[in-house]
């Protein structure tokens, strides 16, 4: 219990915390990241600013990430108050990071010597390591928030990151510098953030992701409402909390490959518990067994935003298919050539365009313990235009066991415009199923 503890403790010492503006900024209750959607790659990206001087850092999100990584080679990372991790040290051992001779020759990045501690950094878009991030620390400067617009900056010192090289950011988004964890580990955003500012800074986290490129969406950290603007307008108000439903959050063991494991190392990934999936308020038949944890880490529901569009394992994805071309028969469609990625695309036939996207039979997911808890998904989450003609079901075959882990991968197409948070101090997912509802879009939130 109290090897456990103990990096905790010696991580809240060394983080300080600074303000340039006023001291009564210096505890803000929350803080907030805007988020866009590269058009190009659909991944989606924030910016955060680092350093002395403060410059601007772009950084794709990958909610189940478990670093803060970017290129540092060749002059791309230039600050006066950067700080290389030396072995045993506390950002070390909160990092859980390695320590031995991996500056190879040819690395040219600050601070790059024998005694310096790294971590492997997991580029999920690539599916998994690249390159050794060395522990770093700098300068970081988020806006605040007290929930219903941008407020003043806050800084924070000391802030832990990794410095890799430029093979990583390749499959970026253009203009992308690495990318932001915000998984359940200790070194991932939210915990970082909860820990620089302890006390009423709740660990929590919450994203709202925008549906095109020409708007932001958002990310809060820590606790307070979300009030947004339908269709921008400041006389209608509204704190979309108030739409929460809620259900577990599982972290889940990481997959190690074998079935003989007992329990592996926690993966920094958010799992919920689906145990169906209805079509027109009708159950499909899935192998629930599918869907249960098991020990090595496979099963349960994933949520990425990484995957633009949600997976699902073969039989369960063929059950899916099956029920929606019953239910939409009756808007007379019928069902043409597929369009990479998707396998399943259809005429408009009768659909009408709704507030809620393209009028199709919505799809929801129904979770653990309470079969009027669900996750409701209509046209403007399920299904994507390819042309003024053609719609497509925005539902991906995954492919089946053993080739994938996860049954269910929750993808970022299906969380637009819903606003989902993460409880890390209390392990419950809250969801709004879509704001459209509210007429309310993510990008609807004051600067
Ligand atoms: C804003 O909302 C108010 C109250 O619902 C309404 O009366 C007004 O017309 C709206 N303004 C615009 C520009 O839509
Ligand atoms: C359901 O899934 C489990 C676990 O993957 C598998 O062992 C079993 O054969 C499946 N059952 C059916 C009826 O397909
Ligand atoms: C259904 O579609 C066909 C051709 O796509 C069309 O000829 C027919 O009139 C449509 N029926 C209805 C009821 O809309």
């Amino acid at each position: 219990m109290a090897s456990s503890i103990a990096p905790l403790i010696l991580f809240s010492f060394f983080i300080s915390i600074s303000s340039s503006l006023s001291q009564t900024l210096s505890k803000p209750k929350a803080l907030i990241l805007p988020v866009s959607k590269d058009a190009t790659t659909l991944q989606y990206v924030t910016h955060i600013k680092m350093g002395t001087p403060l410059a601007k850092k772009n950084f794709a999100v990958d909610l189940g990430g478990q670093h803060f990584w970017m290129d540092c080679d060749d002059g791309q990372y230039v600050s006066s108050s950067f700080k290389q991790s030396l072995c045993g040290s506390a950002p070390c051992s909160v990092a859980k990071a390695t320590c031995d001779g991996a500056c190879f020759p040819g690395y040219n990045r600050p601070g790059c010597n024998k005694e310096k501690c790294h971590v492997n950094i997991d580029n999920t878009l690539i599916g998994g390591g690249f390159d050794v991030g060395f522990i770093s620390l700098d300068k970081i400067s988020i806006q605040s928030t007290e929930g219903s617009k941008y407020g003043p900056y806050v800084g924070i010192s000391d802030f832990i990151f990794a410095c890799a090289n430029d093979r990583g950011v390749g499959n970026l988004a253009r203009g992308a510098n690495g990318m932001v964890g915000l998984g359940s580990n200790q070194i991932a955003l939210p915990t970082q953030l909860s820990s620089a500012f302890g006390g009423s800074f709740r660990r929590n986290f919450a994203i709202c992701l925008p549906s095109t490129s020409k708007s932001n969406g958002v990310i809060f950290f820590g606790d307070s409402p979300y009030v947004f603007y339908p269709g921008y307008n400041t006389s209608k108000v509204i704190d979309v909390s108030s739409r929460f439903q809620h259900t577990k959050l599982y972290i889940n063991t990481a997959v190690t490959g074998s079935s003989v494991v007992t329990r592996g190392p926690p993966s920094p990934d958010y799992f919920v518990k689906v145990t169906s999936i209805m079509v027109n308020k009708k159950p499909i038949r899935v192998n629930s067994t599918l869907l249960e944890f098991k020990k090595t880490g496979k099963g349960g529901t994933k949520i990425s935003t990484v995957e633009p569009y949600t997976k699902l394992e073969t039989t369960i994805h063929r059950a899916l298919v099956k029920a929606f071309d019953k239910e939409i028969a009756v808007w007379n469609v019928s069902k043409v050539a597929p369009v990479a990625p998707f396998t399943d695309c259809y005429t408009t036939g009768n659909m009408g365009m709704t507030i809620l996207g393209i009028g199709v039979p919505d799809i929801a997911f129904v979770f653990e313990n309470n079969k009027n808890l669900y996750w409701e998904m209509y046209g403007a989450n399920s299904m994507v235009e390819m042309s003024r003609d053609v719609v497509c079901l925005a539902f991906l075959d995954a492919g089946d066991e053993p080739i994938i882990t996860t049954p269910i991968v929750i993808g970022a197409h299906q969380l637009q415009d819903n606003l989902l948070q993460f409880d890390l101090a209390s392990n419950r997912l809250a969801f709004t199923s879509t704001l459209l509802l509210e007429e309310v879009e993510c990008s609807n939130f004051k600067f």
